[in-house]
């Protein structure tokens, strides 16, 4: 499917409330599955991604309700307990892998929750989930003594459940993915699992963790918990996601005269770093903090102002990491260079983001340099000059959704071909960009 982005000539105006925060909603379904008693959900992303979550819940024995509450999904899950999840009998039938679908956190965190369930699964997903890396959770997973048989580090990938023990994992890389699996099979390991990594990934998990009763401890980058530990069912409220509203914090502080809010946002200290840069390249950005639970949550209230490039803080790029296809995008509109290193994970996300997004922006006229772990983006200063055309989105839901925002202040419409996959973290996009006066036609 194509989407074909245009540019427009008036402020962006209005208020919206993104989705529910991708992570978060992941981890909720599946810690509600294996928590004793009834969880309940407010305001859970029901989007491709998260879906494929919670049919693998249900496919291992979760009761899980969905229920439209004001327009959005709340969730009612009965929880089968640690060690009650099973392939149902329905789905055994069926002989097919668990479909995570574009999902690399469903698939990584059940990875390390089915380790040591007394079964055998197999996991698969797309074309973009089969081509990403599974080693760097297959490795810690062997040395707890898992047994998992992989396509080459790749999916699909057989987990057959042994009796684990606990080990410290030294992460060799910043990922809230590996550590979540890691300290999923420790909940199942004999002993007291640690996780050490280079810089604090998002640490969802574990608030999360704490919320269901399970004790953890943290000593700086390092977090351990303790095996046999059984998780209470709870009530949760997901913040609206930082990821989805990035694109709108960019759309209003690059379209001349905008004002926008975006509210209930997320802000936890480990998914900021969009917020930090955007004021770094001088956006005006007024947080209005609404909520201290588990998790931080602001209103935010975006006006535009020309933004100045920068080097982005290599020490940020861990708490923005999903958010660089649209930090490319400001940098292209912004006055000077932006240079942006460090972020060699971009290359093994839903797409190679770094390549995408480089060949999707010199396309329509920026100039950039690609580096193997970032860009060097020539910012246009808020010029016009940003051509109409064609780009390929390379069925990246991030990479889709940051070149409709190019188009808002481009010369001519863009055409972006593989928009299908925003409808795996943000299916309302299209109406919330519309909404605030941007115009997007499906094709
Ligand atoms: C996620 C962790 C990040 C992020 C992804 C979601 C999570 O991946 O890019 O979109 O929910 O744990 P890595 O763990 O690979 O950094």
């Amino acid at each position: 499917m194509s989407l074909r982005s245009l540019p427009i000539h008036h402020a962006l105006k209005g208020e919206i409330t993104p989705p529910g925060d991708k992570s978060i909603s992941h981890r909720s379904v599946m810690f509600g599955a294996i928590a004793e008693g009834e969880t309940y959900v407010h305001r859970w992303l029901d989007a491709a991604d998260t879906r494929a979550t919670l049919n693998a819940c249900r496919a291992l024995g979760a009761q899980i309700e969905t229920l439209d509450v004001n327009g959005g999904t709340d969730l009612r899950i009965q929880g089968v307990g640690m060690q009650g999840l099973q392939p149902s009998a329905e789905f055994t039938a069926k002989g097919e892998p668990l479909d995570l679908g574009n999902s690399g956190t469903g698939v990584r965190l059940l990875m390390g929750l089915l380790a040591a369930l007394p079964f055998t699964s197999r996991l698969s997903g797309d074309h973009s989930l089969c081509a990403r890396p599974m080693g760097r959770v297959i490795r810690p997973l062997e040395q707890m003594g898992a047994e998992l048989e992989s396509n080459d580090g790749r999916l699909p990938v057989t987990v057959h459940g042994k009796s684990l023990s606990a080990i410290h994992y030294e992460s060799p890389i910043a990922s809230a993915q590996v550590k979540s699996a890691v300290l999923l099979a420790g909940l199942n390991a004999a002993g007291t699992t640690k996780v050490s990594e280079p810089a604090l990934s998002r640490d969802h998990t574990e608030r999360m963790l704490q919320d269901f009763g399970v004790h953890i401890k943290r000593d700086g980058l390092t977090v351990a918990v303790e095996g046999g530990q059984s998780l209470r069912a709870c009530e949760l409220t997901v913040p609206a996601d930082i990821s989805s509203a990035a694109f709108f914090m960019v759309a209003a502080s690059v379209v001349p005269g905008s004002e926008i809010t975006i509210r209930n946002v997320g802000l936890n200290q480990t998914r900021r770093g969009l917020l930090d840069v955007l004021q770094l390249m001088g956006a005006d950005i007024e947080v209005n903090t609404v909520g201290q639970g588990a998790e931080p949550i602001a209103d935010l209230t975006v006006r535009h102002r020309q933004l100045r490039g920068i080097d982005v803080p290599p020490e940020l790029v861990v708490s923005m990491i999903d958010e660089f296809p649209i930090l490319m995008v400001a940098a292209a509109l912004a006055e000077g260079r932006t240079r942006i290193s460090g972020a060699e994970e971009l290359r093994v996300k839903e797409s190679d983001r770094l390549a995408v997004m480089c060949k999707g922006l010199s396309a329509l006229g920026v100039t950039l340099e690609e580096t193997p772990d970032g860009a060097i983006i020539q910012g246009v200063a808020g010029q016009r000059v940003i051509r109409g055309g064609a780009v390929e989105a390379a069925d990246d839901h991030r990479c889709a959704m940051s070149f409709a925002v190019l188009a808002t202040c481009a010369q001519a419409p863009i055409e972006i071909a593989g928009s299908e996959f925003i409808a795996t973290s943000y299916p309302a996009f299209q109406s919330h960009f519309c909404a605030l006066g941007g115009q997007l036609e499906s094709l």
